[in-house]
């Protein structure tokens, strides 16, 4: 059986986490294959708010494995409240959970570094969630990381100290940052890791998949914060790209099948970086609220703007996606007229591709009339209204790829299969 990819098109926050847990039946194996806590998750279930940064978005079905792959990197604090938040609302978590061996670990002092580099940028800050992510990738191509599969080695404790002593170094030395270290929450956590089922992720998926396992491998974050192909340096520090699934998981690429790809009907970014369709007015600002569009790891507000086609173009060509998944139209209703980009003006010329130099491309509108409709009791596609079946239609001649599921709302409920 193929891996089914679903990943973001766009700066993260496109509803991920909802898709997942509602296409999750299909699979047998929910895998999440980079980034860490930085991500946020959000599901509605009757109501009810969870949002994930580190456990995959299967977790809340009864038969379904969830995997965090080597390619994650995981904050062993953050990981035990998960799970205990998890339990005392009454989802079983362990016998669901798989934690890579090969999995790198965020230290204490990752998220000191963090901090400390941000705060030395002055105004060219990237914005990072100071979650540790950066550092702790560093580390690991710098060959100085430490993985889950250590946790259970003798000498484990003597490895943290002396990474530990080398970042302590660091924030003296070089960034002069003040600075007090928590240890016994990160041990303690650790602690708990242990009592985690860890496996060898890479030879796990092999054998459920030759035994005709479906697996689905979760991305965070999204195409355009890609630590390659992302608007760079404003970016994260991992593969967000289908490619990734490969890498941080460990399956071949022969073995990708379908590549879900979600974006919402408008953008936003949190953090800094070039947005070259931003709404800095009060149309921003409706949408903002609209959406409740505030970040669910940081509560951080985040940035909105009109649709951009020749960056989903972009996102769509590199991920190879098969299926295109939208979210969150039901925000724009009651708007009279929007607008979607469509081409750029760059000191190259007109274009519809992606230009390397985002902050000097000016993007070129075509403007659409809104759905007035509330959408979000919409639960087939004979309900949607005319003038959004007619946004779809654009999206989908411009992208050459086709709708396959419209989210209309936060609930499971909230979300249909869609042809044109
Ligand atoms: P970092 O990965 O926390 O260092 O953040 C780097 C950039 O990616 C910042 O602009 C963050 O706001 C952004 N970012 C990281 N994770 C997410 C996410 O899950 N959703 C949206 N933006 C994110």
């Amino acid at each position: 059986m193929p891996v089914d990819v679903l990943l973001g098109l766009q700066w993260g926050d496109e509803g991920k986490g909802k898709i997942v847990d509602v296409i999750t039946p299909e699979y047998d194996i929910v895998a999440r294959f980079q980034g860490g806590p930085n991500a946020g998750h959000t599901i509605v279930i009757d109501g009810k708010k969870f949002v994930l940064h580190l456990i995959p978005s299967g977790i809340f079905h009864k038969n379904t494995i969830n995997l965090i792959g080597n390619g994650v990197v995981i904050d062993p604090i953050t990981l035990k409240r998960e799970v205990e938040q998890l339990e005392a609302h009454g989802v079983e978590v362990r016998d669901k959970m798989l934690v890579s061996e090969r999995a790198h670990l965020i230290l204490p002092t990752h998220k000191l570094l963090d901090a400390a580099s941000e705060a030395s940028k002055g105004d060219k800050k990237i914005g990072s969630t100071l979650r540790g992510i950066g550092p702790t990738y560093m580390d690991k191509t710098g060959r100085n990381g430490l993985r889950v599969g250590s946790i259970k080695l003798d000498d484990f404790e003597e490895r943290y100290h002396f990474l530990k002593a080398k970042h302590t170094r660091m924030l003296d030395e070089l960034y002069h940052f003040e600075y007090t270290i928590e240890d016994n929450e990160f041990l303690e956590a650790i602690e708990f890791m242990k009592t985690l089922k860890t496996c060898k992720g890479e030879a796990y998926l092999a054998d459920a998949l030759a035994s005709g396992k479906k697996v689905l491998a979760e991305g965070a974050q999204g195409t355009l914060l890609d630590i390659e192909f992302g608007s760079y340096p404003f970016v994260t520090s991992s593969n967000t790209i289908a490619a990734g699934a490969c890498i941080g998981l460990g399956v071949p690429p022969q073995s990708i099948g379908k590549v879900f790809g979600i974006f919402k009907a408008y953008c936003t970014r949190v953090g800094s970086g070039p947005f070259p369709t931003e709404l800095n007015d009060d149309m921003g600002e409706k949408i903002r609220k609209a959406g409740s569009e505030f970040g669910a790891t940081t509560g951080r507000p985040r940035r909105t703007g009109w649709l951009d086609l020749p960056l989903l173009k972009f996102a769509v060509r590199i991920n190879g996606v098969t299926d295109l998944i939208m979210t969150k139209a039901d925000v724009l209703s009651e708007l009279e007229e929007i607008q979607v980009c469509t081409k750029y003006d760059t000191p190259e010329g007109i274009t519809e591709n992606a230009p390397f130099d985002l902050e000097h491309a000016t993007p070129i509108y075509e403007k659409h009339g809104c759905w007035q409709e509330d959408l979000t009791g919409c639960r087939s596609v004979e309900q949607v209204p005319a003038s959004l079946k007619s946004y779809i239609k654009v999206v989908e001649d411009y992208l050459n790829v086709p709708m396959t599921y419209l989210s209309v709302g936060p609930d499971r409920e909230q979300i249909m299969e869609y042809t044109s």
